[in-house]
């Protein structure tokens, strides 16, 4: 353990696991998912996903993680075989590729950061839409800002677990969360918040449809980190005496809240501004916000600057566990050194992202990168459905499968006893392996069946 490094208690793996959690996902990405996809009703769902089938997952990453204090691949291989090895090494490749765009939004963060506080953008009576449009076509701006992001995040992987991963994340967070609430009281005191709330919380149940299930699963497993041995990771690092049960409730409790918060600051806003439409897509809170911040008179650049910077943490501490993932597997595997692994792996993943960088407008190429479900499809958006859309739920399938019907008894539960003795025979134990066994593997497969028909072929099943 000591060679592989730790976390320092049981708090140090949550506020990590919270700070993987814990980011675009929230803040950028479940926002305007919402607005896309119907609003409140959607909320309903995404909840249902986090709680009812992604928890009972998560205790089984977690539980596996530690038990192997391994890699995804290690651990598989470990418990179950070479050919359960390859659900490890699905979860490598989806953690490669997923960093591999994420570190682009990150950058678009870090760019607003940057813009904001020190550019003047909000001085210059700007269109926001248009001006977040030619803004993720600009090629040098976003290289400058994606190197700088990945640089940061190498660093602090390369400073270790415990000491470089856990120590930001206790100071950051709750520094968000504090803007967060700020501006959500700001964006009550506007006109047009009212209808920005009833969007948000009062569910119109027509809106469901075979989108609203795929979209809600899809984004509760990317932002609770979840399916792609992430935890596994992370959960090798935890110790025996710290209980999983309690950590992962944390965990996701936190992670859920913050994502809600970031719908009650946003849709206010967005209601508040004429011209700013809720389904604006990915673009949501990089045009929605600077408005606002606008509105702010002279402390707005300064107020916009912390928001923007803040979201940089939040993203880091989660790029962060995205590198530690294919670090490990390549120390744990091939035993190499971990410095140089990190460097060497955190430049092969900015190089895979470049195509994603240029498939917002700079490049016709990948822009239009393919054609599929109807509609043609951008490089960022092709790698999002595949290594993030897809394979995070089928990768929670086969978690869940693997823990409760192949590694079973003496494994999972008796992993789960650690730190947790009560846990034995308790009612909340059955409850945990009746989900893991039956609920999370049929929900997810169902509805990764409805996901595939929809994406690539454009078919509605209800
Ligand atoms: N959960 C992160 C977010 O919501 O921003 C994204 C993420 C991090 C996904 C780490 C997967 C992962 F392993």
């Amino acid at each position: 353990m000591a060679a592989r490094g730790g976390f320092s208690n049981r708090l140090g793996f949550i506020a990590a696991a919270a700070g993987s959690a814990v980011g675009l996902g929230n803040i950028w990405k479940f926002p305007y998912e919402v607005g896309e996809n119907g609003g409140a009703a959607f909320l309903v769902i995404y909840l249902a996903c986090a709680f009812l089938i992604c928890l009972p997952i998560m205790l089984a990453e977690t539980a596996i993680g530690r038990n192997t204090r391994l890699n995804p691949y290690g651990a598989f291989k470990k418990l179950g075989g070479r050919k359960w090895g390859m659900v490890g090494l699905m979860g490598v490749l989806s953690g490669v590729m997923i960093l591999s765009f994420y570190n682009v939004v990150a950058g678009w963060a870090f760019g607003y950061f940057l813009q904001i506080g020190f550019g003047g953008m909000l001085s210059e009576g700007l269109n926001y839409d248009a001006h977040f449009g030619s803004f993720v076509s600009d090629i040098w701006d976003n290289l400058f800002y994606s190197i700088g992001f990945m640089v940061l995040t190498a660093l602090i992987v390369a400073g270790g677990v415990q000491k470089g991963i856990e120590r930001w994340t206790k100071i950051l967070m709750p520094l968000l969360v504090i803007m967060i609430v700020g501006l959500i009281c700001y964006g009550l005191t506007l006109e047009g918040a009212s209808d920005g709330l009833a969007f948000y919380l009062v569910p119109d149940f027509n809106e469901i449809n075979a989108n609203t299930f795929y979209t809600a699963l899809a984004q509760a497993f990317f932002s609770l980190s979840l399916g792609m041995g992430a935890l596994i990771t992370y959960g090798s690092y935890v110790g025996k005496n710290d209980s999983i049960v309690g950590a992962a409730a944390l965990i996701t409790i936190a992670d859920i809240s913050i994502a809600f918060l970031a719908g009650l600051m946003i849709f206010p806003l967005v209601f508040s501004q004429p011209g700013i439409e809720t389904n604006a897509g990915p673009g949501l809170v990089f045009v929605a916000l600077p408005g606002i911040f606008e509105s702010m008179g002279s402390v707005g650049p300064f107020i916009g600057a912390i928001f923007f910077l803040l979201l940089c943490f939040a993203a880091l501490t989660s790029t962060v566990s995205l590198l530690e993932v294919p670090v490990a597997y390549v120390t744990d595997q091939f035993k190499f050194h971990r410095k140089k692994t990190v460097y060497g792996v955190a430049t092969v993943i900015f190089l895979i992202g470049l195509p994603t960088m240029l498939s917002q407008g700079a490049s016709d190429f990948f822009t239009n990168f393919t054609f599929y479900g109807g509609k043609n499809i951008d490089f960022f958006t092709l790698i999002e459905n595949v290594f993030s859309d897809l394979s995070l739920p089928l990768g929670g399938f086969f978690i869940a499968v693997f823990a409760a019907w192949k590694w079973r008894g003496k494994g999972f539960q008796k992993e789960l006893y650690f730190g947790n003795p009560q846990l034995e025979g308790s009612i909340t134990e059955k409850i945990i392996l009746f989900m893991v066994r039956y609920i999370s593997p049929l929900v997810v497969g169902t509805i990764f069946v409805i996901s595939v028909l929809k994406i690539f072929f454009n078919i509605n099943l209800f």
